[in-house]
């Protein structure tokens, strides 16, 4: 009935997340309340994994990119489930240092590192560090030999994949800010730079071809084009790839009308597709490296708030205000993106009243989701938004100086607070 199977009615006539009534949750926590189900995000981690070892091998490594979600629980569950990270700035390894995790399979991400990020990285030991361009291989190298190391890279290629418009293959994305593309032949000079930098270790080549993806086709063609480029190195370089890293990218059903995608079937008919490349070319089949971020975490996730006031504009549109906002999910002001919204208070009651959910900042773009139908909520109410793990919490912002709100996870041993939420002296703490 619901978009995953993770959210049911209780016979309150309640909406429930992980079995757990949500209006329990709100009345313990407060609202705004991130509400994640600990289980969920461990099943989604198996399916990658158990996806890898059956089409792949044992020694394939799923990498849950963190900029989906990112704090020190997190990484504990990923230690727990064997599950590589993807980490994009200083704050996010420092993070998942604090969560004591072996940073030995930690990739390092990022189209402009700085100087400080990199020193930071290789003396706190991190595994890989992917590698945008040039510019920046020479920076890190330099860096390496003070710290006197030899630093294992991966090189971010730009496939040339339009993961939208797939006709457009060739040079739908040669034009984007990351990467070194394999058409304008920067590819190969990073390679062949790479191979003669003294405190560079080349392991592979990395690509990603974009975000909430479901067709399957731009990532067959992108491993694809990635073991042509391959072969071309070891053709012209001599050198063969111990690793291939895919990127993330795989699509989340946020309503009714998104699509399941079959992670499993996915990986397994990318991984039939692969082994007869890699053979034709005579390639050993490299490592492969995933890094999914929504798919681990969106689905695991819910947004609680309280309905405040209820506006109805005679003749034109009605209004229900949340106390949360842009601040806590930007993704409709920036995306406009679609989302399931829920009266969590009124489960069993005809979902007819037609509005816009919208935050309580003073900016008419804040806004959560238009034209939705919710059963009319009371002042009071809580109200749920689904899907939200992925890219809610890590992308919350302070605007209008609101405090981020707290996130509770759902476990089996019921449910725990995992980050506290931003009291008022939070909000100040760094003003002079
Ligand atoms: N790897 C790289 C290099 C990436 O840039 C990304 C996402 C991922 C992996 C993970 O992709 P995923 O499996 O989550 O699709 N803020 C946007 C999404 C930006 C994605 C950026 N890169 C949103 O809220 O939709």
């Amino acid at each position: 009935m619901f978009i995953c199977d993770n959210i049911s009615v209780n016979e309150k006539g309640n909406l429930a997340f992980a079995g757990k009534d949500v209006t329990e949750l709100a009345a313990k926590y407060g609202t705004p309340l991130y509400v994640m189900d600990e289980n969920k995000i461990r099943e989604n981690c198996r399916i990658y994994k158990n996806a890898f070892k059956k089409y792949f091998g044992e020694n394939a490594l799923p990498l849950f990119a963190s900029k989906a979600a990112s704090f020190k629980r997190l990484y504990e569950i990923m230690t727990e489930e064997k599950i590589g990270i993807d980490v994009v700035s200083s704050g996010e390894i420092f993070t998942a240092i604090k969560a004591g995790y072996n940073l030995k399979n930690a990739y390092f991400h990022s189209n402009n590192k700085t100087d400080e990020d990199i020193s930071f990285a290789i003396s706190n030991g991190i595994g890989y560090f992917v590698v945008d361009n040039i510019e920046e291989l020479i920076a890190i190298d330099k860096e390496a030999e003070n710290q006197k190391t030899v630093q294992n890279v991966l090189l971010r290629i730009t496939p040339g994949i339009d993961p939208h418009t797939f006709e457009a293959i060739s040079t739908g994305k040669v034009d984007s800010k990351f990467g070194s593309a394999i058409e304008t032949g920067q590819a190969l000079e990073i390679t062949t730079q790479a191979l003669k930098t003294k405190n560079i270790k080349l392991c592979g080549f990395h690509c990603h071809i974009g975000s909430q993806i479901f067709e399957t086709e731009p990532f067959f063609k992108a491993g694809l084009v990635m073991l042509d480029f391959i072969a071309e190195v070891k053709e012209k370089l001599g050198f063969e790839a111990l690793q291939l890293n895919l990127g993330g990218g795989y699509g989340v059903r946020y309503t009714e009308n998104d699509p399941v995608f079959d992670i499993d079937a996915s990986i397994g008919e990318l991984s039939r597709f692969m082994k007869e490349k890699a053979l034709a070319l005579g390639l050993n089949m490299p490592k492969i490296l995933m890094e999914p971020g929504r798919s681990i975490v969106a689905n695991a996730g819910m947004t609680l708030y309280t309905a405040g006031t209820v506006k109805i504009i005679p003749g034109f549109k009605s209004y229900v205000s949340i106390d949360g906002g842009m601040p806590d999910n930007p993704r409709y002001a920036l995306y406009k993106s679609s989302y399931t919204v829920l009266n969590a208070s009124k489960m069993n009651e005809k979902a007819d009243f037609n509005c816009s959910v919208v935050g309580r900042c003073c900016e008419s773009g804040d806004i959560i989701q238009e034209n939705v139908p919710l059963v009319k909520p009371e002042r009071g109410d809580i109200i749920a938004v689904l899907t939200t793990g992925a890219y809610n919490y890590s992308m919350a912002s302070n605007y209008n100086r609101i405090g981020k709100p707290p996130v509770v996870m759902l476990g089996d041993s019921g449910d725990y607070l995992a980050v506290k939420g931003e009291s008022l002296e939070d909000i100040v703490r760094n003003d002079i």
